[in-house]
């Protein structure tokens, strides 16, 4: 087989921000970021459209020969990730692997927790099914004794209108964030699980009480999967390695590469493509 890139998938834009932390950590490998604007957000859609959709992609990205499909959005790993993993890989792909955000956090908040209270702050879809609690519980090694949820419906289309550090923005970032802490005035991590939050993190830092460590996916999910490609050299030989990016998105290219760029720090020149 083909050496080929390591793709990257999201509902939208905010997978950029664990793209981009994936190129500075991972600088030498190529990477595909497919992005389903046109069918964005995930964050407000049952399962199984969730999941229809996530596995669509994930079809498309292993028609693109990548041997690595990462789901960077909380919202399908949420609701797709383990039925991908467990009932559609070993029938499409078995040899290929398709990993998501959630774990790395989980592990993440395992090895930096000292009182065990951790917060999760995330989409409708991602808080509703449950899978922080449920994943920090099983993987957590005992670490996490609680864990507490806030679903924040408004961060993402503030973030999408770019209405970061509006009064609009503030009055809302304000509002989740006491009403997390009203959950758990014992927090000591506070999970950031949903893509597009690292771009509001100075306005959650103004509200978040300085002994709280706040958990960015993005440097995570990168350190984790260095320490992934590591340990499985049989994924690893199959990556090509160019230091090449390339962006598709399945909405118009003029929408996607506006505000990528904002995502990014830099312009970026991206594909339409339709699966
Ligand atoms: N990417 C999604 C997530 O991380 C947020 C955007 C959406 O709702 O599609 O949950």
């Amino acid at each position: 087989m083909k050496k080929a890139p390591i793709g990257v998938f999201d509902s939208g834009y905010g997978g950029l921000t664990v793209l981009k932390e994936l190129v500075k950590t991972l600088p030498g490998y190529d990477f595909l970021y497919l992005g389903d604007n046109a069918r964005t957000p995930y964050g407000t859609r049952s399962f199984d459209v969730v999941y229809e959709y996530t596995l669509q992609a994930v079809k498309y990205l292993f028609s693109q020969n990548c041997p690595l499909v990462i789901i960077a959005c909380n919202t399908a790993s949420a609701k797709a990730l383990r039925n991908i993993q467990q009932l559609d890989l070993p029938q499409i792909a078995p040899e290929r692997r398709v990993l998501g955000v959630i774990r790395p956090s989980v592990e993440k908040v395992a090895e930096i927790t000292k009182n065990g209270h951790v917060g999760v702050l995330g989409t409708t879809g991602t808080v509703t099914s449950l899978s922080y609690p449920i994943e920090l519980e099983k993987w957590s090694g005992g670490h996490v004794k609680s864990t507490v949820q806030e679903a924040c419906p408004m961060w993402v289309p503030i973030v999408e209108n770019n209405e970061i550090e509006t009064p609009g923005a503030e009055y809302f970032i304000q509002k989740n964030i006491q009403n997390i802490l009203d959950k758990d005035p014992q927090l000591d991590t506070l999970i950031l699980g949903c893509t597009h939050y690292p771009l509001l993190i100075n306005s959650i830092r103004r509200y978040v009480p300085g002994n709280i460590q706040i958990l960015e996916q993005g440097a995570i999910v990168a350190e984790k999967l260095t320490d992934y490609l590591v340990r499985h050299p049989e994924i690893e030989g199959k990556l090509s390695q160019n230091g090449r990016l390339k962006f598709q998105t399945t909405e118009s290219v003029e929408n996607f590469e506006g505000k990528a760029a904002l995502f990014m720090g830099h312009e970026v020149e991206a594909e339409h493509v339709h699966f």
